[in-house]
């Protein structure tokens, strides 16, 4: 017997029971702005992170424009980054007037600590105030050879740990390596829908981002500071503090949904898996693998093929992220090209990886990459000819040849 099978999305966002319970708690409460259930995020965060300090702001982007401020990096000031991200990373740079500078990713697709120390180790003509290295998808930077590097050079080191949210290093979390940035955005691993989280242990750099948050008061009426406002709301709070409560569960899902994926597609030919390395913990934000030129197969191609087969994947991310004309023209932007992020950019697919996926829908997906590689062993016939809608006969990706 065959059942129609639905599409495979990318993301989807869950939330429980607790979630609604604490919303309707905030609205009932009369407090809907940022208040107690706030504070009660901040506490779980730095309870995650293990930093002494963690500060809820609006989001992810605003985070790393509050630490950047905290840290008083601005105009004159040089912050190295990682060239395979978000437009966000690069946004706040130049948001805070600062110079963006680029260290090439290695093969992992972070931050190459060799790339640092070359971007770090010139003439100073600004100096470099900060490294900003990026735990992308979920893959923690290799943090214990970029904080001495960033030591040794004199700069903050500022974590974009947007996708990373309790990941790890040699067990040390993300976030803890300095000031961490999270988003809490919609597909986020914990989200509040729109949101963010700086963590840091110095209390002068939490103290400065809790008064930029609030229009520069610490009393009302009483400036400190040209502030603005940068808070997250108690209702936004209320839809993440269940989650993080739940973060080992939704974690656990996501490694073992990976686990499930990477034994599948192992062996495939140009097919990269997923980065893993010694002590560096992936909490698979993104499950992405890389299409070299060595497979027989145009990214172009699978995409096209696990799009028919019922299958959402997508680029993340296309190109460098300064490989564009708003970037390439600004004059807060040093070009020095990153070979490396551009090759890379160009191989990237990311798959689903999700809490909710069952056994079924990752055999789907193992068997829809595998299938686009071998075509005479297709399992999952199309419905109609129009191949909306799709009939699985087998799931098991075993008989693949
Ligand atoms: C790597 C990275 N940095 C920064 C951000 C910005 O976060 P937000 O969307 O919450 O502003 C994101 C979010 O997508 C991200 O993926």
């Amino acid at each position: 017997m065959s059942a129609a099978l639905s599409r495979i999305s990318l993301s989807r966002v869950v939330v429980g029971r607790e979630e609604e319970r604490l919303v309707l708690e905030v609205l009932r409460s009369g407090m809907l702005a940022q208040g107690p259930m706030v504070g009660r995020l901040e506490a779980a965060f730095a309870q995650l992170t293990g930093t002494a300090h963690a500060v809820a702001v609006s989001s992810g982007t605003v985070a790393l424009v509050a630490a950047l401020q905290a840290l008083g990096v601005g105009p004159g000031d040089e912050v190295v980054t990682s060239p395979l991200t978000f437009g966000a990373t690069l946004n706040a740079i130049l948001q805070v007037g600062a110079t963006a500078r680029f260290a090439d990713v290695g093969d992992d697709l972070t931050m190459d600590p060799a790339e640092l120390a070359r971007a770090l180790d010139r003439p100073v003509d600004r100096p470099v105030r900060a490294v900003l290295p990026v735990h992308l998808y979920g893959y923690p930077a290799d943090m214990g050879a970029i904080e001495p590097l960033a030591a040794a050079a004199g700069a903050a080191v500022v974590e974009d740990a947007a996708q990373a949210v309790g990941a790890s290093i040699d067990g040390r979390r993300a976030g803890s390596f300095g000031t961490g940035c999270f988003s809490l955005y919609a597909t986020k691993n914990v989200t509040t829908g729109e949101g963010g989280v700086v963590t840091t242990d110095d209390a002068g750099v939490a103290a400065r981002i809790r008064l930029l948050r609030g229009q520069g008061m610490r009393d009302r009426y009483a400036y400190e500071a040209v502030g603005h406002n940068y808070r997250m709301t108690d209702l936004q709070a209320a839809v993440g503090v269940p989650q993080l409560a739940r973060l080992d569960r939704i974690t656990d899902q996501r490694q073992a949904n990976a686990r499930f994926l990477t034994e599948g597609l192992a062996g495939l030919p140009g097919i990269v898996l997923p980065p893993s390395a010694p002590g560096r913990e992936h909490v698979f934000h993104l499950y992405t693998i890389r299409v070299t030129s060595a497979s027989p197969l145009e990214r172009a191609e699978l995409m096209a093929h696990l799009d028919r087969r019922g299958v959402e994947s997508a680029v993340i991310y296309p190109r460098a992220v300064y490989d564009y004309p708003c970037y390439r023209d600004h004059p807060g932007v040093s070009l020095d090209p990153c070979p490396r992020a551009e090759a890379l950019a160009g191989e990237v697919l990311s798959l689903p990886v999700r809490p909710g996926l069952t056994h079924l829908d990752l055999g789907r997906i193992v068997d829809a990459v595998a299938e686009a590689f071998s075509p005479r062993s297709f399992r999952f016939q199309p419905l109609d000819a129009a191949g909306g809608s799709s009939t699985v006969s087998r799931v098991s990706s075993a008989s693949r040849s």
